[in-house]
């Protein structure tokens, strides 16, 4: 069965994540979660005192780049991949709201993007992967075989991280959340550097209404179609 590069992008809390992962480990793919790069470069910023309010030392962080070590191990108890950064286990440490507040700005770099980018590329040589993000179909993968663009409205995705905030344990409001929807939302879409976009060739999935069910369920049905059409 030949494998393919199954690339998905969206908003920030769409889900995108939770539904890359369960189909990576349905169709037996090796996930990538992108952001948690970013989020894995974030965490060592704030961890060595790169933010002074919304301002990044950037020079500082460019020099640090080549000694920022980020993996994905299995995590055998969840099945599936936990983020480590120098051999460290971060994967609660950069779900943290500090993390979420300052993400946007250090992914916004070009010297970050640039250096991710060639990672992600080199991880995907193999194939068989599938990878979230936000510039996946568009400039880490432009040939990738299948796309998606995944999305939902601002008031559905705040809740839905809300809830898992609250899960977690931590201490936070749903319009505090809402607004750092809506700020990475606007980051992310206006910067310089690989805005967000739907790709041309990418399918559109607006789940606000459908359940993780439904959802699986419909892409299920669209791998299987994209795999089964490439073979002939
Ligand atoms: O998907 P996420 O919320 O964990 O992403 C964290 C941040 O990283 C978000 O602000 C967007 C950014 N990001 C990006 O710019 N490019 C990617 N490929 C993945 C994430």
């Amino acid at each position: 069965m030949k494998r393919i590069i199954i690339a998905i992008d969206g908003h920030s809390s769409s889900g995108k994540s939770t539904m890359a992962k369960d189909l990576a480990k349905e169709i037996g793919y090796i996930y990538i979660d992108t952001g948690a790069m970013y989020r894995a470069v974030t965490l060592y910023a704030l961890q060595h005192g790169y933010f002074s309010g919304e301002t990044i030392k950037e020079d500082a962080l460019r020099q640090a780049l080549p000694s920022i070590h980020i993996a994905f191990r299995l995590n055998p108890q969840t099945g599936r991949p936990d983020t480590y950064l120098n051999g460290v286990n971060v994967e609660r440490d950069i779900r943290s709201m500090e993390v979420s507040d300052k993400v946007s700005l250090v992914a916004a770099l070009k010297f970050v993007r640039q250096a991710m980018v060639a990672q992600q590329q080199e991880m995907g040589k193999a194939k068989g992967i599938v990878m979230d993000g936000r510039d996946i179909g568009t400039t880490v993968f432009p040939d990738a075989e299948l796309k998606l663009f995944v999305t939902a409205s601002p008031e559905v995705r705040a809740r839905r991280r809300l809830d898992e905030l609250k899960a977690k344990g931590e201490n936070t409001t749903y319009e505090e959340v809402l607004a750092n929807v809506k700020k990475r939302d606007y980051i992310d879409s206006t910067r310089q550097e690989s805005p967000l976009r739907k790709a041309p060739d990418a399918i559109v999935l607006d789940n606000s209404e459908m359940t993780i069910a439904e959802q699986k369920a419909w892409l299920l049905e669209i791998v299987r179609q994209r795999i089964q059409d490439i073979q002939v």
